[in-house]
């Protein structure tokens, strides 16, 4: 163990990796991804070198918005298994040094929850207040302008009890009130749950929206929205998320986590620029460990864009803040689609040598584009409400060449496989040296074996039109990330005469080192440098 290892929690040089379970492996035989799945999968993520999975929601659900909609929090669906299965894989992964981190779904239940079920049946149920409920407008419409994130309203209208109820996703999602003191002492009791089967944490589901304004005011129009971007985007949402109770919510969560061990780790789903991200840091016991950083998704593919994000990042961060970095989700285009396949090596290359946390989604160590899914076969409900659907980020990951990709044996797999199969499978790229697995695998065994590279400083040299070069080191050794953006050939002096490459993206044969360096098209290279 090296120094750095001792003072370092396991996630601030581990590599998160989620697996968004309905496509991941199938099972089961259904056609759809489960926990059994991932189990015989597990060869593959110990030989990625991941040191956690994230799992996206098993729990019972209607699947309305495929398990973000849960009737359950305390059960493992049947379509994906059962507890004692959930425990096998959780064993199986901990034999691996795997951990397994679970989401969390705190902000909404499903329709079909017990909870909303009686809450819904009567005005005096017990568990009416642990929703959010209210009168009609004077019109007879919503009691405020809140947009739901899928598209239109954020209230329905119960016909029963005449009031109508908040749900911040679909209608089936109905929003939980995190003010009654029953509900949140209930939710707290979830996270014991799983704490007590062995998870190493959480990732929180829209963390920042579990509060509103508690006298519901209207959000005020967003200057900044432009044409094209979701309806909801027209409003800046300042009354319907983001309240000042949060953190003290987000402080229980801490605390009961640390009483399972302080190696228990708190993610929050945050879609916030890095200066806001700050707050949700807290104190060093008190706020989330990771506010996942989703900014470089939206940020415009070019050197200094990207240098002045990382160095905005760098220098907000608080004394006891660890940052990290996500470059995709279930939730967004796939890397290949928005940068360009060409673009895919220097970007992971780029995702595994920033400092901070990395989060990979899966099937984009293959280099997985989105797949167009034809509107007859869509799956993704928010397609119906109003947003374009997620389906083409969801796809499974394909296996093999085999039919159904060897996601699945039985059935055709819940959406389609990628119709560039035959080089986009992970046994396929396993025996290619230079395949974007084999790349992806190469950089998270070195950014393991060299604590300068996980643990160390960043700093940067130059970012301009072309490329992006960088430095990361701490007092034993120093490592020169280079990467080319462009299609072209690229000469430039930021060799070392004295250093020697450790890793390109294109080349398996190290290439001799000088002050004048070539890279190729769209080149990666990290160099050791004195
Ligand atoms: C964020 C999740 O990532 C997304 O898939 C889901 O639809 C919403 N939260 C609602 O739970």
């Amino acid at each position: 163990m090296t120094s750095h290892a001792l003072h370092h929690p396991w996630w601030h040089n581990g590599i998160i990796y989620e697996i968004y379970i309905r496509s991941f492996c199938d099972g089961s035989g259904d056609g759809i991804g489960d926990l059994q799945g991932i189990e015989q999968r597990v060869d593959y993520l110990s030989d990625l070198g991941i040191d956690a999975v994230w799992l996206t929601p098993f729990y019972t659900s209607p699947q309305a918005d495929f398990g973000y909609d849960v009737s359950d929090y305390c059960n493992v669906d049947p379509l994906y298994g059962s507890l004692p299965i959930f425990d096998s894989l959780v064993a199986r992964l901990h034999e691996r040094n795997i951990k397994t981190i679970i989401d969390f779904v705190p902000n909404h239940s499903s329709i079909q929850h017990p909870w909303f079920i009686s809450a819904r049946s009567s005005r005096s149920s017990p568990h009416r207040d642990w929703y959010i409920w209210r009168d009609p407008a004077p019109d007879g419409g919503p009691p405020n302008n809140w947009l739901s994130l899928p598209g239109g309203p954020a209230w329905t209208f119960d016909e029963t009890t005449g009031q109508y109820y908040l749900h911040s996703f679909l209608a089936e999602q109905p929003d939980l009130n995190w003010r009654n003191a029953e509900l949140r002492a209930q939710m707290m009791n979830v996270l014991c749950f799983w704490l007590e089967r062995g998870v190493a944490g959480f990732r929180v589901d829209v963390l920042d929206r579990i509060f509103k304004d508690p006298l519901l005011r209207n959000d005020p129009p967003n200057p900044d929205y432009r044409d094209g971007q979701p309806d909801f985007m027209r409003l800046r949402s300042v009354n319907s998320s983001n309240q000042p109770e949060l953190m003290d919510v987000i402080a229980d969560m801490r605390t009961l986590l640390a009483s399972y061990g302080d190696d228990r780790v708190l993610i929050g789903e945050l879609y916030q620029p890095v200066d806001q991200l700050v707050p949700f840091y807290a104190g060093p016991n008190n706020g989330v460990q990771i506010p996942f950083n989703f900014n470089l998704m939206w940020q415009k593919w070019y050197p200094p864009a990207i240098a002045t994000l990382v160095h905005d990042f760098e220098h907000v961060l608080p004394r006891h803040a660890w940052p990290n970095w996500v470059l995709s989700n279930h939730d967004q285009s796939r890397i290949v689609t928005r940068f360009g396949a060409a673009q895919a090596k220097t970007a992971m290359m780029l995702l595994l040598t920033l400092r901070g946390t990395p989060t990979l989604y899966q099937g984009d160590e293959l280099g997985l584009a989105d797949v167009p899914v034809e509107q007859s076969k869509q799956q993704d409900q928010f397609a119906r409400v109003g947003e374009g659907g997620r389906d083409a980020y969801r796809t499974p990951m394909p296996w093999t060449q085999a039919r159904y990709g060897g996601f699945s044996e039985l059935r055709e797999p819940w959406l389609p496989l990628p119709p560039d199969l035959a080089h986009i499978n992970a046994q396929h790229q396993s025996k290619e040296p230079l395949s974007m697995l084999n790349l992806t695998r190469g950089l998270i065994a070195l950014r393991r074996a060299e604590p300068a590279l996980a643990l160390g400083a960043y700093h940067c040299i130059e970012a301009n039109d072309s490329l992006y070069v960088y430095e990361r080191s701490d007092e034993h050794k120093r490592f020169r990330i280079i990467l080319n953006f462009t299609d072209q050939i690229i000469h430039c002096a930021h060799g070392s005469r004295h250093g020697h490459i450790v890793f390109s993206t294109h080349f398996v044969t190290p290439r001799g080192c000088a002050q004048e360096m070539t890279l190729a098209p769209h080149e990666g290279i990290i160099m050791a440098v004195p």
